[in-house]
């Protein structure tokens, strides 16, 4: 079964087609990350009307790449939920247009769904039931996926999301947006003991996070640091902002595996493309007996294979949308 699949939660304009949840025949994506830098974040307005511009030349892309027509498509999968609901839109009606012109199935999949999807494209022995740390700008979340459309969350953040004090802490530090990797490949060249950040607990919520404290102390930091004059090095205070942030999340997610019995222990979301989550969370699993999927890099941002992976999985349970779907900003992975 091809699934041709489009994502617009954010700012990536995204198109793919997928072949049985796990085949991925084209994978496009249309960043607009270059325009929302000159503002230091996205700017939801210029992103509903850079997807629109995109969408369709994206989808056209996707289909050419994987060698198909609209006539080899068997459903169409679109993110609607959660996101930016202006940029979510964009995709949703265009979906819905093609549906109906193509007589074709619509099939709408939740976001971070298909961030833990994007580990079936990936990990063709990976199956349910599993573990997962999500962890993305908008979301950070431990949840049990029970089967392909299950989901129990475990624990999850009560104020930033890890991606966005990655990209507070590194815009803080001059670093461009999004700031996250520039921080990740700065830790890498310093000291992660330099300096004791704060380790927010969630009194009485062993397997939830917060991370706005830590993110205040970085800003705090370097603010005190101007007024006295003095310089900070920031490939230190990076390392040691990463190596917080990692054993926050790691201890959380090893603390949840306890609890749950599960071994096999999956990473998502934008995040997970970070070296130190990612040697970090290797660590613990090998100290553990547990098995770990990772996603690739070029499958932990926002991408429209994910998309289609989770699309057929929602679309063999039976949920298909009507002419009537329409995006939600906010919704439960539940
Ligand atoms: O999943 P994603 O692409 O979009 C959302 O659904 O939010 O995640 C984007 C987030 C951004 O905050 C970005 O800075 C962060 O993932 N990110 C990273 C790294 N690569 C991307 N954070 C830390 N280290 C990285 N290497
Ligand atoms: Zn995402």
């Amino acid at each position: 079964m091809n699934i041709l699949a489009l994502e617009s939660s954010c700012d990536e304009t995204a198109a793919a087609v997928v072949k049985d949840g796990r085949g991925v025949l084209s994978n496009c994506i249309a960043s607009q990350a270059d325009e929302h830098r000159l503002y230091g974040g996205v700017v939801p307005e210029i992103a509903s009307r850079r997807h629109t511009e995109a969408i369709s030349a994206i989808t056209r892309q996707a289909l050419e790449d994987a060698h198909v027509t609209l006539r080899d498509i068997d459903a169409i999968a679109v993110t609607h939920a959660p996101g930016l609901i202006g940029a979510l839109l964009v995709g949703v009606n265009f979906a819905k247009g093609l549906a109906s012109a193509a007589n074709l199935p619509l099939v709408p999949v939740h976001h971070l769904r298909s961030h833990i999807a994007a580990n079936y494209a990936a990990h063709p022995d990976l199956k349910p039931p599993f573990l997962c740390l999500v962890v993305s700008g908008g979301h950070s979340h431990i949840v049990r996926v029970e089967d392909y459309t299950t989901f129990k969350v475990i624990g999850r953040t009560r104020d930033d999301a890890a991606g966005e004090c990655f990209d507070k802490a590194a815009r803080a530090m001059g670093m461009p947006y999004p700031g996250g990797v520039h921080l990740d490949k700065a830790a890498q060249k310093g000291d992660p003991s330099a300096f004791v950040l704060p380790r927010p607990h969630v009194e009485g919520s062993p397997y939830d996070f917060s991370f706005s404290g830590l993110k205040t102390a970085v800003i705090n930091l370097l603010h005190k640091a101007e007024q006295r004059g003095e310089t900070v090095d920031t490939y230190d205070l990076s390392a040691s902002f990463q190596h917080t942030v990692c054993e926050i999340l790691t201890n959380r997610f090893l603390a949840a595996a306890q609890m749950t019995g599960d071994t096999t222990l999956v990473l998502a979301g934008g995040v997970s493309a970070n070296s130190g989550l990612r040697a970090k969370t290797e660590a613990m699993c090998r100290e553990n007996g547990f098995r770990l999927f990772v996603p690739p890099l070029s499958l932990c941002g926002d991408n429209a294979a994910m998309v289609g992976a989770q699309g057929y999985y929602e679309y063999l349970a039976g949920n298909v949308a009507g002419a009537d779907l329409n995006a939600c900003a906010t919704l439960s992975i539940e």
